[in-house]
């Protein structure tokens, strides 16, 4: 078996069938409404690793306008695909572009900043973080908000389930065809909030047959994101929110 490939990578199958996963993830309901919640009716939101573009379309249905970035071509892609396909009302409001949360080099401003599904936790919990939120605090108006949605170790830390137990089935298309997701291999350093797994998705034709398998890393890095806010000078607002069970959405304001 060849090396595991990060996540959201070209050839991966988390990129491919990103919106197919997350419309069965119980772990993200109200996400939505709760980002909407936080910004004037109309206003602008920057959407720090918007992926297939699954709350940025949600948000501007609402009215409010987006500029979603993301790093990685296989997700902007889908976002790109979706965005030449809606309506010119709808896409007016919505605009794509590639670029790296830890070095935001905007010459806008916006009402909100969100950084939705555990977003910031892909990156290390140190000067990335850092980073990150002196770029938020750059392009936050006076008055707006930040809202980043982040694991709870608790949720990560528990024992890994049986290897060939898929830990999510969804059918692909009308023709039978599934991807199943097992999970290969989970290391916890709770210590050092950091939480390694490597995953196997895994296609299959109607007689169950495998035609396609990646086999994926994804390292997600836990801590308290206060600190980092408070340096760059956001005010928390508030205790976080919890979200389905295993994440918490922390929202700070920029005075
Ligand atoms: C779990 S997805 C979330 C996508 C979308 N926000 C959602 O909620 O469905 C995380 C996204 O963060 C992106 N990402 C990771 N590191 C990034 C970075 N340094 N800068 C910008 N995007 C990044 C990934 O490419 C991926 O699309």
């Amino acid at each position: 078996m060849p090396e595991p490939r990060p996540y959201y990578s070209d050839k991966g199958l988390s990129a491919a069938f990103y919106d197919l996963i997350t419309a069965q993830d119980a772990s993200l309901a109200g996400d939505v409404e709760l980002y909407a919640s936080l910004a004037p009716a109309g206003g602008s939101v920057l959407e720090l690793g918007t992926g297939t573009g699954r709350v940025a379309f949600a948000l501007a249905e609402k009215g409010l306008s987006v500029l979603g970035l993301d790093i990685a071509p296989s997700m902007l892609a889908q976002a790109q695909t979706k965005h030449a396909l809606r309506g010119p009302d709808l896409a007016a409001r919505i605009r794509f572009r590639r670029g790296d949360m830890t070095a935001l080099q905007l010459d806008e401003s916006f009402d909100l900043v969100i950084c939705p599904f555990f977003g910031l936790a892909h990156l290390p919990a140190g000067a990335a973080w850092r980073n990150v939120f002196t770029g938020v605090a750059g392009a936050l108006k006076p008055g707006g908000k930040a809202a980043f949605h982040l694991p709870r170790a608790e949720s990560l830390a528990g024992p890994a389930p049986p290897r060939e137990r898929a830990v999510l089935q969804v059918s692909v298309d009308d023709a039978g065809r599934r991807l199943s997701i097992f999970v290969h291999e989970r290391k916890a350093k709770a210590a050092i909030g950091r939480f390694d797994q490597v995953v196997d998705y895994v296609l299959t034709d109607a007689r169950g047959r495998e035609e396609r398998r990646s086999r994926e890393r994804l390292t997600y890095y836990v801590a308290d994101p206060r600190p980092f806010a408070e340096a760059a000078g956001l005010r928390l607002e508030g205790a976080p929110t919890p979200l389905g069970g295993v994440g918490e959405v922390h929202v700070f304001a920029k005075p």
